[in-house]
């Protein structure tokens, strides 16, 4: 089964609207020639953004996905500050972000609630994109793989092999958020490969196949071929990186 590449670039916290107006334009215009059949390429906007990233990217007909950096779990009414699956499907919205490591640190986000956010977005159609990984001391200690498949099979819990095969697996070591110190391709592997032999026990070869591996993590255009060179990895979920429209665009074009 052929998995078309995909590479995400989850701003977090960064660029008011305006700002991302700039850098949507200026990312929509260093990707004119890239071939979007080749190499699915998305950004993943604060939820401030989304509606103006949306209206540039309708505008210019761009192949550019749109996603959300998170989701509610609900779907509507009395939960202040959250943004449901509806209001992002409205928008075009065709990802969202689950479980990032930075909502499981900061907002005690756990397998129950990944799970519930997974079958939300599924519901709207939205394809999650599940965030796993470990922190350092986890992969000090040896239980690295143990851990992240806990975490896939938490998020997955419940899950038909269809609905499965439209989820999107993204493996992102803690340790090698925002710090430089990216995983080696043999690390990231061991992971990812590990990701694609539990899918393949719970649902099957052929629902394993589907499904597309990421892996997050001080990714840049320097370093995405090596990685993307794996087996079991099938693109890259990009923090620091895709906040500057010619790396982000260098990265999709060496993936
Ligand atoms: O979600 C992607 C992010 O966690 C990776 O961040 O800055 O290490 O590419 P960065």
């Amino acid at each position: 089964m052929t998995r078309t590449p995909l590479i995400a670039g989850n701003w977090k916290m960064n660029k008011t609207h305006l700002e991302a107006q700039a850098l949507v334009e200026d990312l929509n215009d260093a990707l004119t020639d890239h071939d979007f059949d080749a190499v699915d390429v998305a950004v993943l906007p604060p939820f401030v953004d989304i509606r103006t990233v949306q209206t540039v990217l309708d505008a210019a007909k761009s192949s550019i996905g749109l996603g959300a950096q998170d989701i509610s779990q609900h779907e509507s009414g009395a939960y202040t500050g959250e943004v449901s699956a509806a209001m992002l499907k409205a928008l075009n919205v065709t990802f969202a972000a689950i479980g990032h490591s930075e909502r499981r640190q900061y907002h005690g986000e756990d397998e129950a609630i990944t799970n519930a956010k997974v079958k939300a977005a599924l519901g709207a159609g939205i394809t999650p994109i599940l965030c796993v990984g470990e922190p350092l001391e986890v992969r000090q200690a040896g239980t690295h793989v143990q851990h992240t498949l806990d975490q896939v099979r938490g998020g997955l819990e419940g899950l038909s092999g269809d609905q499965v095969a439209d989820t999107v697996i993204a493996y992102e070591p803690v340790w090698a958020i925002g710090t430089g110190e990216v995983a080696t391709p043999e690390d990231a592997q061991e992971v990812c490969g590990a990701i694609r032999g539990l899918l393949s026990d719970l649902h099957g070869d052929d629902v394993a196949s589907r499904v597309r591996v990421l892996y997050g993590g001080s990714v840049k255009s320097s370093n995405v071929a090596d990685i993307m060179a794996k087996d079991d990895i099938d693109g890259a979920l990009v923090g620091g990186a895709s906040l500057k429209a010619d790396e982000f665009a260098a990265l999709a074009g060496n993936a």
